[in-house]
């Protein structure tokens, strides 16, 4: 009746109501009395300029909770239940504010110590007053540069905002729900992420003698597999295959399955039977390679991996990446720092003598490790890898604990400065001798 004659506090009143009816129903008593002392004095016209004066009030309150219910309901999608979203480390500012302390050295993500190449810097400096513009969509230039350093041609390439972005864009543009892509296991956390994204599966293959084993993942091969990735070298361990035995894989491989040859490290190896993968990949349709600005070349911050592959996986992956993917500044710097070959070489040397030192001390300590390949080693601590971790930082050094790859008293530790490797060493030791107390 009051929603007929008068229309505004008749709305307002079938608004109330439908609030209280959807609250949750654990009212306590006094609640209950006073909505119900509410709603019947509202029945009485002689408390009407009390609810007209209050109106903002309950309108207010309506409409938050109304808000809140419809925040509710926005459905996310169920693949994201899979996913472990990726836990970053705090910034070193920030530890070192914490902990009181200051020169915190981070060995935990595999950069190159040595920092980018001057000329890097100076290409970033000279491109700051052109920033108002969009980058160059199509990398026109460092593709035109990267082509004859690698032997190919520019079709085959493409850009992106790291080899992690390419990785994510491969499952958007080759995975469909109930695919399955193949990794080893442990390896690179992007590929399961890339696959879950697309409601697709990971099936991974254990390594065998922490190496992937390319015959057991030839046998994991089923009609619904879409893409296997070939951390080469792998990421934690450090351990590549050989040329032979990836064309050992490719005999297996079913056409219409790509290999993705990961070799975001490959220019620490120094073995001879490391795969041409350049070479594997011209003559096929179905390889593709990745490889990163973020490591010896010092680019990290900057974001800038590639990928190179048969012309119609580069138009696959053009077509699912955005316009302007690559920022200016991480292309100007990229184009410079292929150009600086002595930069290079000094991050590969320092690389190797940092290697020989951390191994050689590791053997000194009787700690078992992986031969690397790679800028960083896996380690075993023989105690807890969260604990050491902890002791570590407290002396300002960060690692990444081994419990993430399923080896919890492992330790990966990026190779760092001669004055880092022995600080590292020196606090190791240290933390090792406290917790086998
Ligand atoms: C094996 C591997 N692939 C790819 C990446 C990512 O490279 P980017 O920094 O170019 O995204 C990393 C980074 O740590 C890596 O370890």
């Amino acid at each position: 009746m009051v929603n007929i004659y008068i229309p505004y506090h008749g709305l307002l009143f079938s608004l109330f109501r439908c609030s209280v009816k959807k609250r949750e129903p654990n009212f306590s008593s006094r609640a209950g009395f006073g909505r119900f002392f509410v709603e019947t004095a509202f029945l009485f016209p002689a408390f009407w300029p009390c609810f007209f004066a209050l109106r903002k009030q309950y309108l207010n309150k309506i409409l938050l909770q109304k808000g809140l219910e419809s925040m509710k309901k926005i459905t996310r999608r169920s693949c994201l239940e899979k996913i472990t979203p990726y836990v970053p480390g705090k910034p070193v500012e920030e530890v070192e504010r914490e902990l009181g302390i200051s020169g915190v050295i981070k060995m935990a993500s595999n950069e190159n110590p040595m920092g980018p190449s001057p000329l890097a810097l100076q290409a970033i400096e000279k491109h700051l007053h052109r920033l108002h513009f969009y980058p160059d969509g199509n990398c026109y230039y460092l593709k035109q540069e990267l082509a004859p350093f690698l032997g190919v041609k520019s079709g085959n390439i493409v850009v992106g905002n790291g080899a992690d972005e390419l990785i994510t864009l491969l499952g958007a543009a080759y995975l469909e729900p109930g695919d399955e892509i193949l990794v080893g296991h442990p390896s690179f956390s992007e590929y399961d992420f890339s696959a879950r994204l697309m409601e697709a599966e990971p099936r991974r293959v254990p390594l065998h003698e922490h190496r992937f084993d390319l015959k057991a993942m030839a046998k994991e091969i089923n009609p619904r597999t879409r893409l296997v990735f070939l951390c080469n070298p792998n990421n934690p361990t450090g351990t590549t295959v050989t040329h032979a035995e990836v064309e050992g894989l490719l005999q297996e491989l079913p056409p219409e399955v790509l290999l993705v040859m990961d070799e975001a490290y490959c220019e620490y190896v120094d073995e001879e039977s490391y795969p041409r993968s350049l070479e594997l990949a011209k003559g096929r349709e179905n390889v593709l390679v990745l490889r990163t600005f973020s490591k010896i070349y010092g680019l990290a911050g900057l974001r800038i991996g590639y990928g190179v592959g048969s012309e119609e996986i580069i138009k696959d992956l053009n077509t699912v990446r955005e316009p302007f993917n690559v920022n200016a500044l991480a292309q100007a710097a990229a184009r410079a720092a292929l150009e600086d070959r002595e930069h290079f070489q000094a991050g590969f040397e320092a690389n190797a003598e940092g290697k020989k030192f951390l191994q050689e001390e590791f053997e000194r300590m009787a700690l078992s490790y992986v031969p690397t390949q790679a800028n960083f080693i896996f380690v075993d601590t023989g105690v807890d890898s969260r604990a050491l971790f902890q002791e570590l930082l407290q002396r300002g050094v960060i690692v990444r604990t081994g419990d993430i790859f399923g080896f919890p008293t492992f330790i990966r530790v990026t190779i760092g400065t001669r004055e880092q490797n022995r600080y590292f060493i020196k606090c190791l030791e240290e933390v090792l001798k406290e917790l086998s107390k």
